[in-house]
């Protein structure tokens, strides 16, 4: 297939075909760091940069350890420590560093469409990683990339995505990816934590989280994202915990091979019990290793990989 995507900014502008490539191809990478030596030279030459305004572990981590792994050469850059706080606009910052030449930039930022902005902008490609409560595609992937893993596809499924909906570009993403790769999507969480209109991404709201869970194929937590919390939305860390939370007693009404998902971060025993996250249903690290998987993907995709092999 010829990929010729320049940008990965949401999972709107990926086609179904282009989602099972880049997941085809992040299965095949996903081998190379299982070896000994964790390094191949699709890359050598190239040059990635992690430009990030809010905090992150795992994307910035993960980018960065896709790109060793292939080669190219990364260099991170945070916000508070770039002339950004002098005052310099993000576009501006954004063309200085062009014009160092680099191959692809990853941005994480806070305003929703500061990525697209860019990659109108720039000749470089533009990879999202994460933009406000709009979107995070390399995050949505790789939770496509788990859960095909582990139930060969998703078409069919019945997966719930629980919590704080509204501030999360995580659920926004996988409403959109989730749908249209088959599967059925029912969000569930306190009314103050659903946005009026999300239905139109293509999933079904549901007020009873104990409906939610029933004969759900994938359970996926979501973080009270307090740092973007206008107001009180709900009462206590424990009463949110009773009342949303996902436990064992709750999870016996899910479908006995249900998977157990959560983006992280986690707040251990808040929206998810300490035995459900670490049990046997919980694959969340797995999809930490499938995120340096989808990653090298991406990367390798829109610098060309796929055309350089193909003309090889
Ligand atoms: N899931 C996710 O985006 O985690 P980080 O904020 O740690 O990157």
């Amino acid at each position: 297939m010829l990929f010729d995507k320049k940008d990965i900014l949401d999972m709107e502008s990926l086609s179904s075909k282009e989602i099972n490539f880049i997941l085809d191809t992040a299965t095949s990478m996903k081998e190379i760091s299982e070896r000994s030596i964790k390094k191949v030279p699709a890359l050598r030459g190239k040059t990635v940069v992690l430009f990030f305004y809010e905090p992150s572990t795992r994307t910035r981590t993960s980018f960065d350890i896709a790109a060793k792994r292939l080669s190219a050469d990364s260099i991170s850059i945070s916000a508070n420590t770039s002339s950004l706080v002098k005052g310099e606009t993000l576009l501006d910052t954004a063309r200085n560093l062009e014009a160092m030449k680099p191959d692809v930039i990853i941005l994480r930022h806070v305003f929703a469409g500061a990525p697209h902005m860019l990659a109108r902008s720039l000749k470089a490609s533009i990879i999202n990683a994460g933009d406000g409560m709009h979107s995070h595609p390399s995050q949505s992937l790789l939770d496509m990339m788990s859960i095909r893993e582990k139930k060969g596809s998703l078409k069919g499924l019945k997966i719930a995505i629980i919590g704080d909906i509204s501030h999360s570009r995580v659920a926004r993403s996988n409403c959109i990816g989730f749908t249209k790769m088959g599967a059925s999507v029912i969000l569930a969480g306190p009314l103050t934590m659903i946005p009026k209109g999300i239905e139109t991404l293509g999933a079904k709201v549901e007020k009873n989280i104990d409906k939610a869970i029933k004969n759900a194929d994938v359970v996926m937590m979501l973080r009270i994202q307090k740092e973007r919390q206008k107001g009180f939305l709900f009462s206590t860390e424990r009463e949110y915990a009773r009342a949303f939370g996902l436990n064992e007693e709750r999870l016996k009404s899910a479908r006995e091979d249900v998977l157990i998902m959560h983006p992280g971060p986690v707040n251990r025993g808040i929206e998810i019990a300490p035995e459900v996250l670490d049990g046997k249903y919980s694959i969340i690290l797995d999809q930490v290793t499938n995120g340096v998987a989808v990653r090298m993907a991406l990367l390798y995709l829109v610098l060309g990989g796929a055309r350089n092999a193909d003309s090889n």
